[in-house]
């Protein structure tokens, strides 16, 4: 998901389709104006939640929405489906708050439709990309029930990361915790596709379930039963990165 921030002629240009040249005159006459302040510079960068008014009319004011999901098992970690019912169709309308921001929700690391628990959504760029980014090295944490047991060699084959052929890439070292004979907790920092499935599927051991419990500081509420989300407090939105 990239960062929605634009240089101030290319935002105007394309919210109200003119040309990016008389932009420069519109800014010379004090027209444009971004969080309270007129602003002249054609190198202004216009961030996604900033307030931004031409000639007194309001173009954009966004406020940012953060809200955590207990995924159920079926329901697809996709905006739009043919088949299944998505994460966007069980939230509700009251959450929401205003129907469009439904549309500009997107999802911060999908989990399989076979993979239950914590889900994020949220229409803020910035803040998912900080999460999924490899340099934040963001744990996210699983609760994995296996076909067969568990073996110690696991963990250190987990440890030393796998190659993937088809991406060409090796995983980041990930911590695996045998918890009982079929039952393991594993901490991803990353999540490519599939990732914990293909990992066990060296051994030939195939996952029968699959939960996230957690991302970075922030645990799945367990007041929330399956399908139930709420938004997150502002302290969560920011103490998630917290190590
Ligand atoms: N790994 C998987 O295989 N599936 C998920 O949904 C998440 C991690």
């Amino acid at each position: 998901m990239q960062t929605k921030s634009f240089r101030i002629d290319r935002y105007i240009s394309k919210k109200i389709g003119i040309n990016r040249r008389d932009i420069k005159l519109m800014l010379a006459q004090g027209r444009i104006e971004i969080n309270g302040e007129l602003v002249r510079e054609i190198t202004t960068i216009v961030e996604e939640f900033d307030r931004v008014l031409l000639d007194g009319k309001l173009l954009q004011a966004k406020q940012p929405i953060y809200i955590m999901m207990n995924k159920p098992i079926g329901v697809v970690s996709a905006t739009k489906d043919k088949l299944h019912k998505t994460v966007i169709d069980l939230l509700p309308k009251a959450l929401l708050g205003n129907h469009e921001v439904a549309h500009d929700l997107h999802i911060v690391g999908r989990l399989d439709l076979n993979t239950s628990g914590l889900l994020l959504l949220t229409n803020d760029s910035r803040w998912s990309r900080k999460l999924m980014s490899p340099e934040e090295k963001v744990n996210k944490v699983y609760q994995v029930t296996l076909q067969n047991e568990l073996a110690d060699e696991y963990v250190a084959a987990f440890s030393a990361g796998m190659y993937f052929e088809f991406e060409d890439i090796t995983t980041q070292p990930a911590e695996l915790k045998i918890v009982s004979k079929h039952v393991a907790e594993v901490v991803l920092k990353e999540g490519k596709y599939h990732q914990i499935k293909r990992m066990f599927g060296r051994f030939r051991n195939p996952v029968l379930a699959l939960h996230r419990s957690s991302i970075g500081n922030l645990l799945l509420d367990t007041s929330l039963a399956e399908g139930e989300s709420r938004v997150l407090t502002s302290d969560e939105v920011s103490t998630i990165f917290d190590r």
